[in-house]
């Protein structure tokens, strides 16, 4: 591959997502692959704006594929938004002769990027990293498989003790203000019902949806909340609204919050974080810049920046329908 890119800069922004570290692996070794130079750029934006760099060889990223976090750690930058913040940014990688930049992060941490390459000419790639599955252009987002797994074993203990203690439980999951996470992990761990941003189901036909359930003979039931779920109520006031209402159910509340983003990267996150990343630095050594990498069909495809960060990925509809016909 004849190229101009001599040198590419690789780091993880926003919230991490497990997988991240497995993505950084397979960057600096395809660099290497091809010649080419790596330099992690640690704390997101905020490394870049203060130049905390440090070149990256293949044996700077061994045994790190099965980690959580990120080796490179992340950052939510406020001067990176700043034009000083970038022009800051885009000096230290002139300094550094870095040619090409690879953000591994959401659709925040691409809108950054794309900042940067307008006002400075840098090519920038894309590699969707976030547990929330919220990106255009991608069916899978590295962390999101992990997240459901966590989220299910999660559920499936809850289950337990809400079983024993024929309790109703409202688990709140993560996915900002998209429900990725919990129609899916709300499929895999059996819930009663799903509340996410996306369908507004609204006060009343939750209470006759529990109520209904009751009477069909379930002793316990457990409701997934995604937390940007939009009744108007946080997930206290929702079990509290409920126990008032329904007076037959003992509620109780569980919000699993951080740990979702943690642990080991499932196999899936492995090997898609290690598809996107080789195809993230080709795709720059063959010229081409300002690309999402992503999984479309299970095939490696590319989306423009400018696409993936509008809006956020919708819902699976067929999902949503195996759910409302599960679930009764
Ligand atoms: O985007 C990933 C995510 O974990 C969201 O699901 C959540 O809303 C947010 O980050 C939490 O952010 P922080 O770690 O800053 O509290």
């Amino acid at each position: 591959m004849g190229n101009a890119i001599k040198k590419i800069g690789v780091l993880t922004s926003g919230g991490d997502a497990p997988g991240m570290n497995a993505a950084i692996r397979a960057i600096v070794r395809t660099c290497s692959y091809h010649d080419v130079m790596c330099v992690g750029i640690f704390r997101g934006f905020q490394g870049l704006v203060e130049g905390d760099f440090e070149v990256l060889g293949p044996r700077d990223v061994n045994y790190i594929i099965n980690k959580g976090g990120t080796i490179l750690k992340t950052a939510r930058c406020n001067e990176f938004k700043t034009p000083e913040g970038r022009r800051a940014a885009y000096e230290n990688l002139k300094k550094a002769e870095i040619d090409a930049l690879i953000i591994i992060g959401g659709d925040g941490s691409f809108t950054g990027g794309m900042f940067l390459s307008k006002e400075y000419d840098i090519p920038i790639m894309g590699i969707p990293g976030t547990i929330d599955n919220d990106i255009h252009g991608t069916s899978h987002t590295i962390g999101f498989d992990t997240a459901l797994n966590t989220v299910v074993d999660a559920v499936d203990k809850i289950r337990d003790t809400a079983s024993s203690h024929k309790r109703l439980f409202f688990v709140e999951v993560m996915g900002r203000d998209a429900g990725h996470i919990a129609l899916n992990a709300g499929i895999g761990a059996g819930a009663e019902e799903i509340l996410i941003p996306e369908e507004n189901m609204g006060m009343e036909r939750l209470l006759e949806s529990l109520k209904k359930s009751k009477k069909s003979g379930k002793s316990s039931s457990i409701v997934i909340v995604a937390e940007g779920e939009r009744l108007g109520k946080n997930v206290f006031e929702l079990g509290e609204y409920v126990e008032e209402n329904l007076p037959e159910y003992e509620v109780r509340v569980s919000v699993l919050g951080h740990m979702q983003r943690g642990g080991a990267p499932s196999c899936f996150d492995r090997v898609l974080a290690s598809r996107l990343s080789v195809k993230a630095v080709e795709t720059l050594l063959e010229g081409k810049r300002n690309y999402m990498v992503g999984l479309i069909n299970d095939q490696v495809a590319l989306t423009p920046l400018t696409k993936a960060v509008k809006g956020h990925a919708p819902i699976d509809q067929e999902l949503l329908r195996v759910s409302d016909i599960i679930t009764i």
